[in-house]
C-alpha cells in the first residue's frame, strides 16, 4: 500500500480526550454538564446502532445523554411537541433526531423545528446557510469530521480539484461547502452525472458518500490523490466495506481513510464537539 492512512479512530480518541478534560474543568467548578437529547423514532436496526454509539460516546466524555426512543407510530405532531419542549429545556444544549424518520413524518419540518443554536447535527437551514456564507457556527458532523481529519494530516487543500460523489443534505452538499470554504474547486456528482470515472480521474481529492459497496475502483484514482470514503456497507458475508475499493485505491492514493476507523468515528467526535460548543455558549456568563 502506497497511501498513508487518515486515522479517524485515533484522532477521534484524541478529540474525545480533549473534550472530556474541557467538560471536567467546568463541572469541577460546579457548572452543570452538557446535555444532548437523542431522539430515535422507530426501530431501524442501523439507526439503533448509530444512536447507541452516539449515546455511549456522550457518556464517555461526560455529556449527559437523554434518550427518547419513540415508537414508529409516533405522529409528526407528537414529535414536534417533544422538540418544542427540548428547545426550551435549560439542561439540554443539543438536540439530535436520528434520520431517516418514518415516511409519515416530514423530516424537513422536524429539522426546522429545532432551534438553530441546539442543532448539533448542523442540518437546520440556518446552520447550512451560515456555512454557505463562510460564517459557520454548528457545522454538519460528517463533513466537519472530514475537515478535521484532513487538517490533522496537515494537508494543504488550497486550489485542489475536489470531487464529491453524492449530493445528500447530510454529507455531499455540506461537504461541498466546507471544501469550497477551504478554497478547493468543487465538482459534485450524483446519479445523473455523465462520465463519472473520467471526472474522478482528474481529481486531487475524492470524497465518496453514496452507500454502494466498493463502487469507486482503485484504477479510477489519480496517482497521489487524497481519498475520503464516507460509505459504510455490510456485505452478505458480514464484512464491512466503504464505497471505495480500498485495496486498489490505496495503491494509487497518497492518503486514504480506512473503513471502519476513518470517517465514522469522526462524525461522532464532531457531534460531541458541536454539543460542547453549544453548551459553552449557553453556560458562559
Ligand atoms: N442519519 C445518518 N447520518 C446521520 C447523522 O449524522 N445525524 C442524524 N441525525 N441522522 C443521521
Amino acid at each position: 500500500m502506497a497511501a498513508q492512512l487518515l486515522d479517524g479512530k485515533a484522532l477521534a480518541a484524541e478529540l474525545r480526550h480533549q473534550l472530556q478534560q474541557q467538560i471536567k474543568s467546568q463541572t469541577d467548578q460546579g457548572i452543570r454538564p452538557p446535555g444532548l437529547a437523542v431522539v430515535l423514532v422507530g426501530q431501524d436496526p442501523a439507526s439503533q446502532i448509530y444512536v447507541r454509539n452516539k449515546r455511549k460516546a456522550c457518556e464517555d466524555v461526560g455529556i449527559l445523554s437523554k434518550a427518547y426512543d419513540l415508537p414508529a407510530s409516533t405522529s409528526e405532531e407528537e414529535l414536534l411537541s417533544l422538540l418544542d419542549q427540548l428547545n426550551t429545556d435549560e439542561i439540554i444544549d443539543g438536540i439530535l433526531v436520528q434520520l431517516p424518520l418514518p415516511a409519515h413524518i416530514n423530516a424537513e419540518m422536524v429539522i426546522e423545528r429545532i432551534v438553530p443554536h441546539k442543532d448539533v447535527d448542523g442540518f437546520h437551514p440556518y446552520n447550512v446557510g451560515r456555512l454557505a456564507l463562510r460564517m459557520p457556527l454548528l457545522r454538519s458532523c460528517t463533513p466537519k469530521g472530514v475537515m478535521s481529519l484532513l487538517a490533522k494530516a496537515n494537508l494543504n487543500l488550497d486550489g485542489l480539484d475536489a470531487i464529491i460523489i453524492g449530493q445528500s443534505n447530510i454529507v455531499g452538499r455540506p461537504m461541498a461547502l466546507e471544501l469550497l470554504a477551504a478554497r478547493c474547486t468543487i465538482t459534485v456528482c450524483h446519479s445523473r452525472t455523465r462520465d463519472l470515472q473520467h471526472k474522478v480521474r482528474q481529481a486531487d481529492l475524492v470524497v465518496v458518500a453514496i452507500g454502494k459497496p466498493e463502487f469507486v475502483r482503485g484504477d479510477w484514482i489519480k496517482p497521489g490523490a487524497i481519498v475520503v470514503d464516507v460509505g459504510m456497507n455490510r456485505l452478505a458475508e458480514g464484512k464491512l466495506v466503504g464505497d471505495v475499493d480500498f485495496v486498489g485505491a490505496a495503491q494509487q492514493a497518497s492518503w486514504i481513510t480506512p473503513v471502519p476507523g476513518g470517517v465514522g468515528p469522526m462524525t461522532i467526535a464532531s457531534l460531541l464537539e458541536n454539543t460542547v460548543i453549544s453548551y459553552q455558549s449557553s453556560t458562559k456568563q
